[in-house]
């Protein structure tokens, strides 16, 4: 079967995707910058009888994404690759630093930028193969205190549609996924969400999106349809 490339797989949705898809049988490409939530991941893929393999990185680096993929894609056959990794920082627009709203445009649009530019040109010598944008309903409206995460959501789902019609007709899928909250380490170190007993699991999302995802152009997820 062919791997599946993660990044931001060491915790959260990702972490949820690695498990579920290597239980599937895909050998899955753990990313992130953080070697033990990854090493971790790993031990628990393959204590299942899957196969799982770790390459850090920084995704805001394009000299680090550039490095890391060309060595994936010489040593592993990959089908897919998600687009997971990002970060949020939450309060009113004052109340952000210019570091903080840095790094969310450089985690959340220029690395998933970055990430697909690096890996397109290999999947178009494929048969057939696939991208997965995670979002978030964010990239679909404007929130009270988000307004740069939201930003950058909306700037990635402008990059997915966009790719959606210049790969048409090409085997490439690419597909927005767009889901509301979950309970991860996302949330911590803010107080933006006061009952994070209102999150949904990220195992349940994880679940929904491999069930349901077939190439199309866009999911929304919304609580509603996991109940
Ligand atoms: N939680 C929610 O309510 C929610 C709702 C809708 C959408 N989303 C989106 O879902 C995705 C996954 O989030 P999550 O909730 O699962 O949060 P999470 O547990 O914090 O996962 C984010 C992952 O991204 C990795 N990451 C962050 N910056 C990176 C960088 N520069 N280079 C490489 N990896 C990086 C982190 O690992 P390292 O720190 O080790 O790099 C971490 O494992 C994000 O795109 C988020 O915006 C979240």
């Amino acid at each position: 079967m062919e791997a599946i490339v993660i990044t931001g797989a060491g915790t959260g949705l990702g972490k949820q995707l690695a498990l579920k898809y290597a239980k599937k049988g895909h050998p899955i490409i753990l990313m992130g910058r953080r070697e033990y939530p990854l090493f971790a991941v790993k031990q628990e893929i393959e204590a299942n009888e899957g196969q799982a393999f770790i390459y850090t990185l920084d995704i805001r680096s394009y000299e680090d994404v550039c490095q890391v993929s060309a060595q994936i894609i010489q040593q592993h056959k990959i089908g897919c690759l998600i687009n997971n990794a990002g970060i949020g920082h939450f309060g009113s627009l004052a109340s952000l630093t210019c570091e903080q709203i840095h790094e969310m445009i450089e985690t959340n649009v220029c690395g998933t930028i970055y990430m697909t530019k690096a890996f397109l040109p290999y999947f178009q010598t494929l048969p057939k193969a696939k991208i997965i944008n995670i979002i978030s309903t964010a990239g679909l409206r404007g929130k009270v205190n988000e307004s740069v995460y939201v930003a950058t959501k909306f700037a990635v789902r402008g990059f997915t549609e966009s790719l959606v019609k210049e790969l048409e007709n090409t085997p490439i899928s690419i597909t927005a996924v767009y889901m509301g909250g979950m309970d991860t380490p996302f949330w911590e170190g803010t107080d933006h969400i006061q009952d994070r007993s209102r999150l949904l699991p990220p195992e349940q999302i994880a679940e929904y999106i491999i069930q349901n995802e077939n190439g199309q152009a866009e999911m929304i997820i919304e609580s509603n349809k996991l109940l």
